[in-house]
């Protein structure tokens, strides 16, 4: 969900609007408005509809300031216009991410009070709380409220009673403050702000602010003062706009030459053939003693870390694997010393994966991040750890981040290999790999109508598969990702190894596979594997280096250990287009978010 809330001298609804339009992208079926009017009287709007409908629906009269808004993602409570947020109790509009865990127990409370409550969304009870707490200043009511809510929150309250001040306080939900000329903004991510200002002040959990135009105040929940350093948002305002393409993802697929160039700036040493990783944290003899390296992330995050551990296993010889990070907090993990755990996210909000971070910290893990999202929360929590430098990401698919993830890793790797046992030759051939990526990928990008013709193709089929073997196996996963969340077309990922112990049994004419392969030691064995499938007369797509039958896609080669980061860019194409054949929403496609910062 997205949320943007506004004080000072200006009217808010279209400061509201424009950056709620921005969050859109972070979950999107019901949006809504509250400010205080000039009369202090509140001015709600909420539906189950865009930010672009709600705001072309505005009577001309609905002005005012200080004002919230909200973008919802459905948790609790389905999609409808009064399920949707601000919530109200009296003179007082609250906006919320995240679940409270205890709402029914407060519901039910607040209801043998007397208390009528007109959503069935945990979010409800947040203004009946603060209204019915006494305490004369905002700030204080809000905390007295938060204090009996137990669960994850990012919120933002107004009063008419109070109509110089906002309310903001963040619990496992990202808050930012922004800072301007004598006016303050607050949002759940920095996309929401770049258009007014590039100071901005993260709040960490436990936090709670006060602001006003002139400034803010932070304390804890507990009533303890707290002081903030404000930061520089990076990127550029353009870098949040489509920029003259048609969508986001496909803006960002062609922005990966530019991310990986930048995730490579001044990290590779050509000279002693290895990486510089200044955030670290980690000196030659700490790196020496790890044993073990275990990476964590979601989705994508999660794919582009098996790549990590294989090119971490291969290039350090130091054993490494995978897992996501939404199971690992959940199964009690063995926590060892001599583990390195790398957290990945491109957000640096994803819930599951601070929380498994936070579970590390609890048990002494050491945890490094590979964060895109400068200053988030898990960038915050890490010990040290390497920034992607790919600018924002909008679309929910990820693309440039998942690219830049594992040139990351290769870095990684490559630092870690050459502290262990990789010799100069091949961490020079590595580094020198390493920096032939940009304009291979340009290569490839070169080929998108061809591949965009394979997609119109292949979108007529119902199911596929994706195969590949070792190193080809996370990117046939990531393939397979990337088409079901733009397209909707079910897809399976398999170990190419697998497929005869159990799903050639599915192969058939209506079940066409794409099969990585690319030319290494195991090619070979790929195509024995493409042999199995094509006698069951099943339809084959390969991504590799030549022409291995009647659908291929042929992309440069770099080293065999990098040559996963380039087989992933023709599938971002092919899953990118057939979307757009089948016209699905590709930028904001059904029940995902971006971020997702509940459990
Ligand atoms: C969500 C998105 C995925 C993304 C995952 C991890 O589920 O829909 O596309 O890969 O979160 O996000 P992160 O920001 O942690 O990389």
């Amino acid at each position: 969900c997205g949320i943007v809330a506004y004080v000072g001298p200006r009217d808010a609804v279209p400061i509201l609007t424009e950056g709620l339009a921005r969050l859109e992208y972070r979950g999107y079926d019901s949006a809504g408005l509250a400010v205080v009017g000039r009369s202090g009287d509140l001015r709600v709007r909420k539906a189950k509809v865009r930010v672009g409908e709600l705001a072309a629906e505005l009577p001309a009269r609905f002005k005012g300031a200080p004002g919230i808004g909200h973008t919802r993602w459905a948790t609790h409570g389905e999609p409808s216009d009064l399920n949707a947020h601000p919530h109200v109790a009296r003179n007082i509009a609250v906006v919320h991410n995240g679940i409270i865990e205890n709402a029914d127990e407060l519901r039910a409370e607040l209801t043998a009070d007397g208390v009528v409550l007109t959503s069935e969304t945990d979010s409800e009870v947040l203004p009946h709380l603060i209204a019915r707490s006494g305490a004369d200043e905002l700030e204080d009511a809000v905390r007295d409220a938060l204090s009996r809510v137990v669960g994850t929150y990012g919120i933002a309250v107004v009063d008419t009673r109070h109509p110089d001040v906002l309310v903001a306080a963040r619990n496992g939900s990202p808050v930012v403050l922004g800072i301007g000329e004598k006016e303050m903004f607050v949002a759940s991510d920095v996309a929401a702000l770049v258009r007014y200002t590039r100071q901005v002040v993260h709040l960490d959990d436990g936090e709670l602010a006060t602001v006003r135009a002139d400034g803010f105040r932070t304390s804890t929940l507990d009533r303890r003062a707290t002081s903030k350093e404000p930061s520089v948002i990076e990127a550029e305002e353009a870098a949040y706009d489509a920029e003259g393409y048609t969508h986001f993802m496909r803006k960002e697929i062609h922005e990966q030459p530019g991310a990986v160039e930048r995730a490579l700036r001044g990290r590779v040493d050509l000279r002693f053939h290895t990486a510089h990783l200044g955030g670290l944290n980690l000196d030659p003899r700490e790196a020496r003693e790890i044993r073990r390296v275990k990476i964590l992330g979601c989705g994508s995050a999660y794919y582009a870390g098996q790549v990590g551990a294989q090119l971490i296993e291969e290039l350090a010889r130091i054993p490494a694997d995978a897992e996501p990070a939404s199971e690992f907090r959940y199964r009690n993990p063995v926590v060892q010393p001599d583990t390195l755990y790398v957290a990945v996210s491109q957000s640096g909000e994803t819930y599951d994966t601070l929380a498994a971070v936070q579970e590390l910290k609890r048990k002494g893990g050491r945890v490094l991040g590979v964060v895109n999202a400068v200053g988030s929360a898990i960038a915050r929590e890490c010990d040290g750890g390497v920034y992607l430098h790919a600018g924002p990401e909008i679309a929910v698919a990820s693309t440039k981040a998942y690219t830049s993830t594992a040139v990351v890793f290769a870095l990684i790797a490559l630092h870690l290999g050459r502290i262990h046992d990789l010799s100069p030759a091949d961490g020079r051939r590595i580094a020198e790999g390493l920096r032939a990526l940009p304009a291979q990928i340009e290569e490839i990008l070169k080929q998108e109508d061809r591949i965009a013709e394979l997609a119109r193709e292949f979108a007529a089929y119902r199911s596929m598969l994706f195969i590949g073997r070792v190193r080809g196996w996370p990117v046939a996963r990531e393939g397979a990702q990337k088409l079901k969340e733009v397209s909707y077309v079910h897809a399976e990922a398999y170990p190419a190894s697998e497929l005869k112990h159990g799903p050639l049994a599915l192969v058939s004419p209506e079940l066409p596979a794409v099969a990585v392969v690319p030319d290494d030691e195991l090619l070979d064995k790929n195509l024995s594997t493409l042999g199995e499938i094509r006698a069951r007369r099943g339809r084959v797509l390969t991504v590799g280096h030549r022409e291995l039958g009647d659908d291929a896609i042929v992309i440069p080669k770099n080293e065999p250990e990098l040559d996963p980061i380039l087989l992933s860019i023709p599938l971002q194409l092919l899953a990118y287009h057939a979307a757009v054949t089948l016209g699905h929403d590709v930028d904001k496609p059904r029940n995902l978010a971006k971020s997702v910062t509940v459990e």
